[in-house]
């Protein structure tokens, strides 16, 4: 049977499957070859960005798809190098017409680099128009979070981070819950890291249980309120992944995945790091 992903209600009443699929790293093909999978397995957000340069793929396989619009969530995001209000006004509409849509259903900032305020003021009018059903951020520190929010008209529904059980955002996920953001894990698996998927304590949970381990790290990531994007091209993994609703964990359990934790980020990127600005920069 197909498992119903929960849904999350966002700060501005929208629901969004709490678990999605993640596109980063996938080439058209594998776009095209793996959202019929997804969908078939009961997947309905996908996650794309401008910067991942698949919006057309991710667009084509939405147009050939059975699965009615409005029935998918579909969450793009705004590379740095468009920010500033003129500019994310027409990056959007280059976005929209990559994905061939009339609207998008959460837009997010992408790196809290350069005039990203210029851009949160066209995303509140993009999201007032009804063009966006929900906008918010990516890669977003505390320190930015805050400012963006002390500023801004609109609270972020989202804030998507790496999150994983080496690096699990418990004070973010604080922050942000007391406005409402919902935090998002991306690389929820650490990108297949063999430290991580390979780990005793979760390998332990898992083989308890008769699942895997990366089945119990969604499931924790889900139980503690969070969503989560994850990635695969395999239609057994894309299945596994999913299949995360049908056993819990206990809250020992839970407590174990906590002890984990050492703040540990593989690829994130931190915006008071001089030189990833550099790298960045150095970017198309
Ligand atoms: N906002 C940002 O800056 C940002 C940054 C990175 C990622 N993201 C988003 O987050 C999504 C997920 O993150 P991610 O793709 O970096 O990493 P991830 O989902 O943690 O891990 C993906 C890797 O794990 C493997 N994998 C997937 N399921 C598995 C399973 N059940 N058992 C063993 N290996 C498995 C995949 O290989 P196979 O494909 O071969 O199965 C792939 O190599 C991205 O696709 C993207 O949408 C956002």
């Amino acid at each position: 049977m197909t498992p119903t992903v929960p849904s999350i209600t966002l700060n501005n009443g929208i629901e969004m499957p709490q678990l999605g699929l993640g596109v980063f790293q996938m080439s058209d093909q594998e776009v095209l070859d793996t959202i019929p999978q997804a969908l078939e397995a009961g997947y309905r957000l996908i996650d794309t960005a401008s910067r991942y340069y698949n919006e057309k793929a991710v667009g084509r396989a939405i147009a050939e798809t059975d699965v009615p619009r409005k029935e998918l969530f579909v969450t793009t995001k705004l590379w740095f190098k468009d920010h500033g209000y003129e500019r994310t006004k027409e990056a959007f509409q280059v976005s929209l017409d990559n994905l061939g849509l009339d609207y998008l259903d959460l837009w997010l900032v992408h790196q809290p680099f350069g005039d990203y305020y210029g851009s949160w003021r066209a995303m509140e009018e993009l999201l007032d128009e009804g063009l966006a059903r929900a906008i918010g951020v990516s890669n977003f520190f505390d320190d930015r979070y805050a400012g963006l929010v002390a500023h801004s008209r609109v609270v972020p529904a989202v804030n998507q981070r790496e999150t994983h059980p080496l690096n699990q955002q418990i004070a973010t996920q604080e922050l942000i819950s007391l406005h409402g953001t919902v935090l998002q894990a991306w690389a929820p698996l650490g990108q297949g890291s063999p430290e991580i998927l390979g780990h005793r304590v979760l390998t332990g949970i898992a083989a308890a249980h008769g699942r895997t381990a990366p089945q119990v790290i969604l499931r924790w990531l889900v139980d503690r309120g969070a969503s989560a994007v994850v990635k695969s091209t395999r239609a057994e993994r894309l299945r596994e992944n999913i299949d995360v609703f049908g056993f819990e964990l206990t809250n020992e359990e839970m407590a174990q995945i906590a002890a984990l934790d050492q703040q540990k980020p593989g690829g994130d990127f931190d915006h008071r790091d001089p030189r990833m600005l550099e790298l960045l920069l150095t970017l198309d």
